[in-house]
């Protein structure tokens, strides 16, 4: 048997549901999932955006290598939202450049 994906996980996810927020909004996650997962499932966008240039960028490999998905979590910036699992309560923020000081606009 084929494991299923972790795009299709979400659609029988059986895992407890879990609220953390993005940018202030409530988002349900289920247990298992990443941090990018709870961003790309609030529909912000875009995901983040580069300190040079505001470029608009979103998480690209979702296993630790492009670091296109650096959020703020709890008020620590510069963590990788793909490889971090979700928390209850977790207070997750877009972020542009590499200093989290501006939220993504
Ligand atoms: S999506 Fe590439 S490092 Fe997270």
């Amino acid at each position: 048997m084929v494991a299923p994906s972790p795009i299709l996980r979400r659609a029988v996810a059986d895992t407890p549901a879990l609220t953390v927020t993005v940018d202030g909004v409530p988002v349900t996650v289920h247990a298992g999932d990443t941090v990018a997962t709870a961003v790309l499932l609030a529909g912000s966008q875009p995901y983040r955006r580069t300190l040079i240039g505001s470029a608009p960028r979103s998480p690209f490999c979702m296993m630790g290598v492009c670091f296109d998905c650096l959020v703020e979590i709890d008020g620590v910036a510069n963590r990788q939202g793909c490889l971090i699992p979700v928390r209850d309560g977790m207070r997750i923020r877009r972020q542009t450049g590499l200093s989290g000081e501006e939220s993504v606009q």
